[in-house]
């Protein structure tokens, strides 16, 4: 009696074994895509397609629809000599008062940033990297309080945090260094030293930094060979399953819009509002400006606040939905388009590999020589 029990159940394991080989034999070799897969066509013929051909994308109720895009050229063309004013002032450590210059922090061969947590000077928050900031412009700093580049570079020149300056101080003192008065000369035609003048200059020198272009704009132009299988496949799921694009949209990957991802506990354990800093408004509270995700790959570590180390420890997270580390309440109310992700390994490999298809080479700046 026994006996026949086992061979009945072996009989139906084995049954079982057939119909597992037969479904992975009818699975196609490409992942499951959200949409019915009654297109037979590879993700990589899929996406040679122009955007608009696209697989339909993961849309979230209420979202602006912005597709991804590649690097579109720089709008701003500023006179070469007001960009030389420019790179100069923002290299000079003579602008405030902790013998550093914006290039301290954002050091040009780092991916201009300073791969420290929170920069040094007490704050606390992550530098960011500088490429496309003129893409930013309106939403500058990581919680959008700068709604131009002025407004930015003087808060960055007189924070206590940054420069520990004085935008009003810096005419006379630059005027006590002769060798400034050409570069302003050639820039703007006379040797007159103004704040507005200073503040142009590092502006406009700001918004000249550009990443270069990345495998996936070469893969959108046309060049197979650009992108893996699997970073395609990468792309198709930051589109879908991981709803990436939801927030990390257009050609720098960013909405320009702010999210709360939690997390947010600085280094004193004290939560950084974010945004709720300056609006005020309850529904801001612990908000942060979606970061662009060029070059990414090279400016860890990540967050406001510096605290994931790894871009792979990044990912991990966010399709574990961002579990709040060390216990913290999420301050405000964690976005509704955070949530656990059902990946496997290989999906959040291939996720990686898309991230990593967005890096460009590395910045090479001839450091200016100061005038004296
Ligand atoms: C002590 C390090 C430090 C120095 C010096 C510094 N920055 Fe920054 N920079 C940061 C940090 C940190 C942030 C993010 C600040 C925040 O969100 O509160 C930032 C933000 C920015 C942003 C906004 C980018 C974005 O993603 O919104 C720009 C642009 C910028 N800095 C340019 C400059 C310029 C120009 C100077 C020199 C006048 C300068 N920085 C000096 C650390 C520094
Ligand atoms: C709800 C909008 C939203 C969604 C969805 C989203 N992100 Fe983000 N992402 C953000 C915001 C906002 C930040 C910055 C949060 C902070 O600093 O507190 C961020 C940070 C990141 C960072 C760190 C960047 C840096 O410079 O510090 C990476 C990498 C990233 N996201 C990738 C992804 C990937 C991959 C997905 C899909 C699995 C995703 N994000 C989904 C909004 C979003």
């Amino acid at each position: 009696m026994y006996r026949r029990h086992l061979h009945v159940i072996a009989f139906l394991f084995s049954i079982t074994l057939m119909l597992a080989n037969c479904a992975k034999n009818n699975t196609p070799p490409n992942l499951p895509s959200p949409e019915p897969e009654e297109d037979n066509s590879s993700l990589r013929e899929r996406y040679s397609a122009h955007p608009d051909k696209w697989p339909q994308a993961n849309w979230y109720d209420g979202v602006l629809k912005k597709e991804l895009s590649a690097l579109t050229s720089n709008p701003h063309q500023d006179r070469p000599e007001l960009l030389a004013l420019g790179k100069v002032l923002f290299f000079d450590n003579r602008l405030g008062n902790r013998n550093n210059s914006c290039a301290s922090c954002h050091i040009p061969e780092n991916y201009w940033i300073d791969r420290v947590p929170v920069a040094s000077g007490g704050g606390n928050r992550n530098t960011p990297n500088m490429e496309n900031v003129w893409y930013l412009d309106g939403h500058l700093m990581l919680d959008g309080r700068a709604t131009t580049f002025a407004e930015q570079i003087t808060i960055a020149i007189e924070s206590p945090h940054e420069m520990a300056g004085s935008v009003s101080e810096i005419p006379s003192r630059l005027a006590s260094i002769k060798g400034y008065k050409p570069l302003f000369i050639d820039a703007f035609g006379d040797f007159k030293i103004t704040e507005s003048r200073v503040l142009e200059a590092i502006a406009a020198y700001s918004k000249s930094i550009i990443s270069d272009k990345a495998p996936f704009d070469l893969f959108l132009e046309g060049q197979q060979a650009a992108l893996t299988d699997q970073q395609i496949e990468g792309l198709h799921l930051f589109r879908t399953k991981a709803a990436c694009i939801n927030c990390h949209n257009g050609p720098f990957f960013t909405d320009l819009a702010y999210h709360n991802l939690g997390n947010s506990l600085d280094a004193d354990r004290n939560p950084d509002n974010g945004r709720a800093n300056f609006t005020g408004k309850y529904s801001d509270w612990g908000k942060f400006r979606t970061p662009g995700l060029r070059n990414v790959a090279f400016t860890a570590p990540y967050m406001h606040n510096g605290s994931i180390m790894t871009l792979e420890n990044m990912i991990d997270l966010l399709i574990d939905g961002l579990p709040q580390l060390h216990g913290q309440r999420v301050s405000g109310t964690l976005s509704p388009h955070i949530k656990k992700l059902d990946m496997t390994y290989d999906e959040r490999n291939a996720l990686l590999a898309f991230i990593q298809s967005l890096s460009s080479a590395k910045p090479e700046v001839t450091k200016p020589i100061l005038p004296n």
